[in-house]
């Protein structure tokens, strides 16, 4: 019988590169996938025939539970915020002999105590710092759900892996939503606005990764559980990945999209100002988490796993979100 993979968020943009990928790179493999009706499944089975579905939500214990205990691998890519999803999925799992892998988000380590738009030293190192990562305080952003995996794992003697990304660029390939959510939000309010911005000085520095080596990163922790005993992954309170290829001010992007939306002739110019947290909400109501703080991490421990970013670049990329958003708000 092939290994049995089960993924929740398929019809989103993360699970469905995810999905993409793994059914790109693993035929063999019999993969389930939640969905919320059939349409939904329908949906999926048009360009994956070969995927299960199973109707349900995050919050239907009895269906995470009987699947979780029939798969080898857990990708629970739906949400970074759902503890009750989380601890049906670890029960099923812990009755049953498969790996869970979680997705969680940098924003666990937004950093704004110099001020919005003003850059911090501090670099998570997910090898280096990983003691510290693993006890951030309880009010950072998904560190209950980060907590609940990792006790949780350890409770059910179930081996974990969190997969925690920065900003996600590129149009996915999934085949629902293929939007991400910070560049894109900035590249709506820049078009609506018709001038770029920057929360403060926009100098506050984050990680990028492209949406195709997040997905590589998902589907080789999952090689890894299908190998004996894990693999050479680290699996646990050491199985946490970041998963970044660089690094980036806000400043410079805001600059790019500006550039690319008066290029595209939808704005002005491309010029771009600076607005306090007061004026940026106005434009996002999660504003200075998106675009004013700082979320520094390095991913060491995916590199010593042999993971490479292949790009492309964020930069090469801005001109088609743009186009993407200019299509989609239609203007
Ligand atoms: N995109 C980023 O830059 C980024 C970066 C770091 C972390 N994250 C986190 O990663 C997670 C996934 O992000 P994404 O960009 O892929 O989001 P997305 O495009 O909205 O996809 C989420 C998927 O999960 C499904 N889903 C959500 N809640 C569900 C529930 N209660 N029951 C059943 N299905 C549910 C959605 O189904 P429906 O479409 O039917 O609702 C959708 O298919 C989010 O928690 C996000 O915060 C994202």
């Amino acid at each position: 019988m092939s290994p049995r993979i089960f993924i929740t968020g398929a019809t989103g943009y993360v699970g469905g590169q995810v999905a993409a990928t793994m059914i790109a790179a693993h035929p063999e493999l019999d993969v389930v996938a939640l969905v919320r009706d059939q349409q939904q499944a329908s949906k999926l089975k048009s360009v994956w025939p070969k995927i299960s579905t199973v109707i349900g939500t995050l919050d239907d214990d009895e269906v995470l539970k009987k699947e979780a205990v029939k798969a080898d691998v857990v990708l629970q890519t739906a949400s970074s915020d759902h503890v009750p999803a989380v601890n049906s999925l670890l029960k099923g799992l812990g009755a049953g002999k498969g790996h869970f892998i979680h997705i969680s988000g940098t924003g666990v380590l937004n950093d704004m105590s110099t001020g919005p738009g003003n850059p911090t030293e501090k670099i998570y190192d997910d090898v280096t710092d990983i003691a510290e990562i693993i006890n951030l305080p309880a009010e950072a952003l998904h560190r209950n759900v980060d907590d609940a995996v990792i006790t949780g794992g350890l409770r059910e003697k179930v081996p974990t892996a969190i997969v925690c990304p920065p900003t996600i660029y590129g149009v996915g390939e999934g085949p629902v939503k293929k939007r991400s959510m910070q560049v894109p939000f900035l590249t709506e309010a820049i078009l609506k606005r018709g001038k770029g911005f920057t929360v403060g000085k926009g100098n506050n520095l984050r990680d990028y990764v492209h949406i195709k080596d997040l997905a590589r990163a998902f589907v080789l922790l999952a090689e890894e559980a299908l190998k004996p005993n894990g693999g050479a992954a680290a699996w646990g309170p050491e199985g946490y990945y970041f998963v970044e290829s660089g690094e980036f001010s806000w400043k410079e992007v805001s600059e790019k999209v500006a550039q690319a939306a008066s290029q595209e002739g939808k704005i002005a110019t491309a010029e771009v100002e600076e607005l306090s947290v007061e004026e940026a909400l106005k434009f996002h109501p999660w504003a200075p988490v998106l675009w004013g703080g700082n979320c520094r991490s390095r991913a060491s421990r995916l590199r010593a796993l042999g993971w490479e970013p292949e790009g492309p670049s964020i930069w090469e990329t801005i001109p088609n979100i743009v186009k993407f958003e200019i299509q989609a708000l239609a203007l």
